[in-house]
């Protein structure tokens, strides 16, 4: 419990973290996978809102548009939604919800709170039927990973989980983010279930994030962290707390850091326990919170009951 209470104020280091992960994290700080070399400067102690100026300013979401090599000799322009991500909602949403699968969201009983959002984001294969009391049943956007894409065991194609929804994937591009390197070695290989998805369901918005964002996001981290973050891009979790913050003007953030209810179960929806889904091992998620905690604007008492962080959306951000 006394690193719980260390979190909720942003007073902790990965020196407190178990052996385990702290040995994880070492190792993908040696095997840099992905070719991360950080030019950027560490920032000492920027206030919540300098945070969230950088933030509005330099970590724009960016999806495929088709316009870059290789995807536009491949007739991506075409094959991408005509309409971007960011003009869904061109006036913006007033209230959003981003609900993360941690285990600690169970018996939370949050289901109407979060249901009574304009719009609300979710995870992967993170369910709502049979949990509605505590997650609730609205989805609006939902964020997978390339291997919901691929792993047959997602049942992708078919799952109800996947239609009705904005749909937004990721996959780990090399820091570089050369395109044609990517397309050529994908983590997993989203793009051909992604065109195929697009031919069968042209009017469902389906968008690939594009690495850039994804990285900018990872610098915006690291420069205002002392300790050496993992150099492997950050976890969805964040990415969607950023998404929602371009498309709203308020983002209520559930379960991202733990409630009183933290266990080390994994998921609300899966029997399986390891502290590194709520502290990372291979994401820098450990300091994707730190830096969330410093900007969350709600009550101390929301944060430590509902294990909820409110943030301003960047239309409400005033640099
Ligand atoms: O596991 P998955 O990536 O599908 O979960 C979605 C997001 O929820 C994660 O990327 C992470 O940011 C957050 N999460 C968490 N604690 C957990 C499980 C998930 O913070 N125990």
């Amino acid at each position: 419990r006394a690193f719980l209470y260390r979190l909720w104020k942003g007073n902790v280091s990965s020196k407190m973290l178990n052996p385990r992960l702290q040995k994880a994290m070492k190792d993908y700080l040696t095997a840099n996978k992905h070719g991360v070399r950080f030019r950027g400067k560490r920032e000492a102690g920027l206030s919540r809102a300098e945070l969230l100026c950088q933030l509005r300013s330099r970590a724009r979401v960016r999806t495929l548009d088709g316009t870059e090599a290789p995807f536009s000799a491949l007739g991506w322009r075409r094959l991408v939604p005509a309409v971007p991500l960011s003009q869904l909602h061109p006036r913006g949403l007033r209230s959003c919800a981003v609900v993360m699968s941690a285990g600690a969201i169970l018996n939370s009983s949050l289901g109407e709170e979060i249901d009574s959002h304009d719009a609300v984001l979710r995870f992967n294969s993170a369910p709502t039927r049979g949990y509605e009391k505590d997650v609730g049943n609205k989805t609006t956007v939902r964020i997978i990973n390339s291997q919901i894409l691929t792993n047959p065991s997602h049942h992708f194609i078919d799952s109800s989980l996947y239609k009705d929804v904005i749909l937004v994937a990721w996959d780990p591009a090399p820091y570089s983010a050369n395109l044609n390197l990517w397309y050529k070695k994908p983590d997993y290989n989203l793009f051909t279930p992604y065109i195929q998805h697009r031919q069968r369901n042209p009017n469902q918005p389906f968008y690939i994030l594009h690495p850039k964002f994804i990285w900018q996001l990872w610098d915006i981290i690291q420069e205002n962290t002392k300790e050496k973050i993992q150099p492997n891009p950050p976890s969805s979790g964040f990415i969607g707390i950023l998404i929602m913050m371009s498309m709203c003007r308020e983002v209520h953030v559930y379960e991202y850091i733990p409630s009183v209810r933290q266990t080390e179960l994994c998921h609300y929806h899966e029997l399986y326990y390891d502290a590194a889904c709520t502290l990372g091992a291979y994401h820098p998620l450990l300091y994707e919170k730190l830096l969330v905690q410093r900007l969350n604007t709600g009550t101390q008492g929301d944060l430590h009951r509902k294990g909820k962080v409110v943030l301003p959306g960047f239309q409400a951000v005033h640099c």
